[in-house]
C-alpha cells in the first residue's frame, strides 16, 4: 500500500470571502471512499444561504479583481500551479481516496489539473494584445476593441476528474477577471477544498474563489442561478442536468459553457499499426476506469484485422487488475459509487439478453468497494441499449464495419458528438475520417485527447463553447467596442 494513504485530511469548512467557514445549520456531508464504501472524512454541507454568501463575496470581490493588472493575475495563477505541483502527493492520495482512480492516474491528473495554472497563467500575461484599433472602413472614426471579463461565474464540475475538472474552469475564470463560484461534486470535495487552500497561499484575494460544497445541488444551484448578479455558468456533467443549467441560464441570459455528455467512437481500420491502435482502445476505454466523457464508448474494428484486436484487446482487458488504488498493482479502480456500478451492469445485462456475446468480465465483484471488471462485448444487437448510451465504466463494446463510409455513418449516428478516434496508417484516410467526424475532438492514433493547450469540447448534446486552448480564456470575456470620434 502507498504510505500516503494515512496523511492528513485538507480544510473540510466551506471557503467563503477567504475564510473558512462551517455551514450555517452545521450540517456536513460524508465522503465516502468507493474502494471501502466506508465514509473517511466529513466536510460542511452548504445551504441555500451559504451558497448565496459565497456569491456575495464573489460579487464585492468583482470590481477589484478586474482591476488588478493581468500580470499580477498571472503571478497569483504561476504560484497556484507551482503550490499543486508541490503537494501534488497529497492530492494525488486525496483523488484517490474519495474517487477511487489509481495511484499513477491520479497523479497524472494532478500534472493534468496544474498544467490549467500553468497555461492560463501563460495566457493571462498576453492580455494586453487581445484587442483591436483602427479606422473604420469609411474612414469617418475610430474604432476600439477590447476585452473584458464576463463577472462572477458559477462553476459545477463532477466527480471523475477531482482536481483537472476545477482547475480547467477557475484558472481562465481568474486569468481573464472573472471572480468565481465553485460547487464541487458531492462525492469528491476534498480536493477542490485543497485547491482552494494552495489558491490561498498563493495570494489570491478574498471572494475571488469561494468555495460549497452541499448535498442539495439543485437547491443551491438553483438560487444562485436566478440571482442575476452571476453572469457565467460552466458545467460539466450530463446532457440532462445542463438542459436544466441552460433553461436557467435563459432567465437572466446568462453566459453559459457546457461539457456534456459523450458516445465516443474509436475506429480501428484495417491498415492501423496494431499495437498502436491496442494501446490507445486500452487508454481511451480505462482511463478513470472509463468514467470519462472522452471514453471511447463505441469501438469499431474493419473486419479484416477483428479477430486479431478482438482476441488481443480482451487478453488485455482481462489482465487489469482490479483493485483499491493505493496498491502499485492496481490497474482498475472502483466506479464511484453502487448506483453507477448497478447503472453499468444493467447495460451489460440488457445487451446480453438481447443476444450479445460477452468475452471477458461482464458481473459485479463482490466486495466492500464499487468494483466492476474490465468486460469485453461483441455481436451486440441493434436493439442493445449499449449501442446509444453513455456506459461511464469498464466497458468496451466492439462493432465491426466493412467499409469507411459505414465507419464514419455508424460513427456519427448519435446525439453526441465530444471525442472520436481515429487508428489507421493512411495518413489521408486519416485527415479525412477527422474530418467527417462530428465531434469537437478527434485523435488520429492517440487514445487521448485532453491537454490544458488544446480546446477541450463537442458539438450537438455535448455541449457548448471550449475550456483550456485560447477559447478557454475567451469563455470568460465579453467584447467591448467603443466607436471614437476624434
Ligand atoms: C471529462 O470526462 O469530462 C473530462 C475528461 C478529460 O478532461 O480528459
Amino acid at each position: 500500500m502507498n504510505p500516503l494513504a494515512t496523511s492528513t485530511l485538507p480544510r473540510t469548512d466551506l471557503y467563503i470571502g477567504g475564510a473558512w467557514v462551517p455551514a450555517t445549520a452545521g450540517r456536513t456531508v460524508p465522503v465516502i471512499n468507493p474502494a471501502t464504501g466506508e465514509a473517511f472524512a466529513a466536510v460542511a454541507d452548504a445551504s441555500v444561504q451559504d451558497g448565496l454568501a459565497a456569491l456575495d463575496a464573489a460579487v464585492a470581490a468583482q470590481g477589484a479583481w478586474a482591476a488588478t493588472p493581468a500580470r499580477d493575475r498571472a503571478d497569483i495563477l504561476f504560484r497556484t500551479y507551482e503550490g499543486i505541483l508541490g503537494r501534488r502527493d497529497e492530492f494525488a492520495r486525496l483523488i484517490v481516496d474519495e474517487m477511487g482512480k489509481p495511484w499513477a492516474e491520479a497523479q497524472t491528473e494532478v500534472d493534468y489539473g496544474a498544467g490549467f495554472f500553468r497555461w492560463f497563467a501563460e495566457s493571462a500575461g498576453r492580455l494586453h494584445s487581445e484587442g483591436q484599433y483602427g479606422v473604420e472602413p469609411g474612414g469617418q472614426y475610430r474604432i476600439a476593441v477590447s476585452k473584458r471579463p464576463v463577472g462572477p461565474s458559477l462553476l459545477i464540475t463532477p466527480w471523475n476528474f477531482p482536481l483537472a475538472m476545477g482547475a480547467r474552469k477557475i484558472a481562465p475564470a481568474l486569468a481573464a477577471g472573472c471572480t468565481t463560484v465553485l460547487k464541487p461534486a458531492v462525492q469528491t470535495p476534498l480536493t477542490s477544498l485543497l485547491l482552494a487552500q494552495v489558491l490561498q497561499e498563493a495570494g489570491t484575494p478574498a471572494g475571488v474563489v469561494n468555495v460549497v460544497v452541499t448535498g442539495n445541488s439543485r437547491g443551491v444551484v438553483a438560487a444562485i442561478m436566478t440571482d442575476p448578479r452571476v453572469r457565467k455558468v460552466s458545467f460539466t456533467g450530463s446532457t440532462q442536468v445542463g438542459q436544466t443549467l441552460l433553461s436557467q441560464a435563459a432567465e437572466n441570459v446568462m453566459n453559459t459553457s457546457m461539457e456534456l455528455g459523450g458516445n465516443a467512437p474509436l475506429i480501428v481500420f484495417n491498415d492501423a499499426d496494431l499495437d498502436k491502435a491496442l494501446e490507445g482502445a486500452m487508454l481511451a476505454k480505462l482511463r478513470n476506469g472509463g468514467q470519462s466523457c472522452v471514453a471511447a464508448n463505441r469501438i469499431y474494428v474493419q473486419s479484416g484485422i477483428a479477430d486479431e484486436f478482438i482476441a488481443r484487446f480482451t487478453e488485455r482487458m482481462a489482465a487489469s487488475t482490479t483493485g483499491e488504488g493505493h496498491d502499485p498493482a492496481t490497474t482498475l479502480g472502483p466506479l464511484i459509487d453502487d448506483k453507477q456500478r448497478a447503472t453499468v451492469h444493467e447495460l451489460v445485462t440488457d445487451a446480453v439478453a438481447k443476444g450479445a456475446t460477452c468475452l471477458a468480465g461482464g458481473k459485479p465483484i463482490n466486495g466492500d468497494g464499487y468494483f466492476y471488471p474490465a468486460t469485453v462485448l461483441t455481436n451486440i444487437p441493434a436493439d442493445a441499449d449499449i449501442r446509444t448510451e453513455e456506459i461511464f465504466g469498464p466497458v468496451a463494446a466492439i462493432y465491426t464495419f466493412d467499409t469507411e463510409d459505414e465507419a464514419i455513418h455508424e460513427a456519427n449516428n448519435t446525439p453526441y458528438g465530444l471525442a472520436s478516434y481515429v487508428f489507421t496508417e493512411n495518413l489521408s484516410r486519416a485527415l479525412r475520417v477527422a474530418d467527417a467526424l462530428d465531434a469537437g475532438m478527434t485523435g488520429i492514433n492517440r487514445g487521448l485527447v485532453s491537454n490544458p493547450a488544446a480546446p477541450f469540447g463537442g458539438t450537438n448534446q455535448s455541449g457548448l463553447h471550449r475550456e483550456g486552448g485560447t477559447e478557454g480564456l475567451e469563455a470568460y470575456q465579453e467584447t467591448k467596442y467603443t466607436g471614437i470620434q476624434i
